[in-house]
């Protein structure tokens, strides 16, 4: 253990030095909960396809792939060309455009099952839309959750979490079922039997935190 941290110090004296000056900057150094890292998060300076490079010139093949939104890798030729243009026909036009409108129609073309699209600024955003939307719908109260997969950070997608949530008024969590891992499978069947008050169950299907822990269902 010992060994691969005096690697990683060697190896990265770039991102601890600006790592000792974010600390001041941001709660955590970070500006996203997923990028903290012990002793240090590292600072990348560019991407290309499936590679990306930090500041100490290291190379890296990139799994988190924009935590799973660059499908295409970095700086793809036909998305940065597409970005390049737009942007200078304006930069944030506040009203209806037509993009939007050709976005929403490929979205419901890619999944069939769409019948309107929201778009929304993160996935905390609109996992909280969607619990919010599936409590409207139903008429119901609660939303299951499995213990430890990440939904974003509002107060709802908190709860089960392995963080500490001060801050948090206990009445959020009173509306989420945490079903624990060990469990899932009839943990989820029996809460849902049990109670009849759940509008949805939300779950990341490849396991807690990208899969960094895979759910195990005893009886698949
Ligand atoms: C499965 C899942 N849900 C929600 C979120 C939250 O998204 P955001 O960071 O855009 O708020 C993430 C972020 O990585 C995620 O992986």
């Amino acid at each position: 253990m010992t060994a691969i941290l005096d690697e990683y110090l060697a190896k990265h004296p770039g991102s601890a030095q600006r790592f000792a000056e974010a600390v001041g900057l941001f709660p955590g150094g970070v500006t996203h909960d997923t990028r903290y890292a012990q002793p240090f998060p590292l600072y990348m300076t560019h991407g290309s396809g499936p590679r990306k490079w930090d500041v100490d010139g290291e190379e890296y093949i990139d799994y988190v792939s924009g935590h799973g939104a660059l499908i295409l890798g970095h700086s793809h030729p036909a998305v940065a060309a597409a970005v390049a243009e737009q942007v200078t026909r304006g930069t944030h036009l506040g009203a209806s455009t037509d993009e939007e409108v050709r976005w929403a129609k490929a979205v419901m073309a890619l999944v069939p099952s769409v019948e309107r699209v929201r778009f929304h600024s993160s996935g905390t955003e609109a996992t909280l839309m969607a619990m919010r939307l599936a409590r409207a719908y139903t008429g119901k109260r609660k939303v299951m959750k499995l213990q430890d997969h990440f939904h974003g950070w509002h107060d709802y997608a908190m709860a089960g979490s392995d963080r500490p949530s001060p801050g948090i008024p206990e009445a959020s969590f009173e509306s989420m079922v945490i079903v624990p891992p060990a469990t899932f499978d009839a943990g989820v069947e029996d809460a849902l039997n049990r109670d009849p008050d759940i509008a949805a169950v939300i779950l990341e299907p490849t396991g807690a935190h990208y899969g960094q822990l895979p759910s195990t269902f005893p009886s698949s």
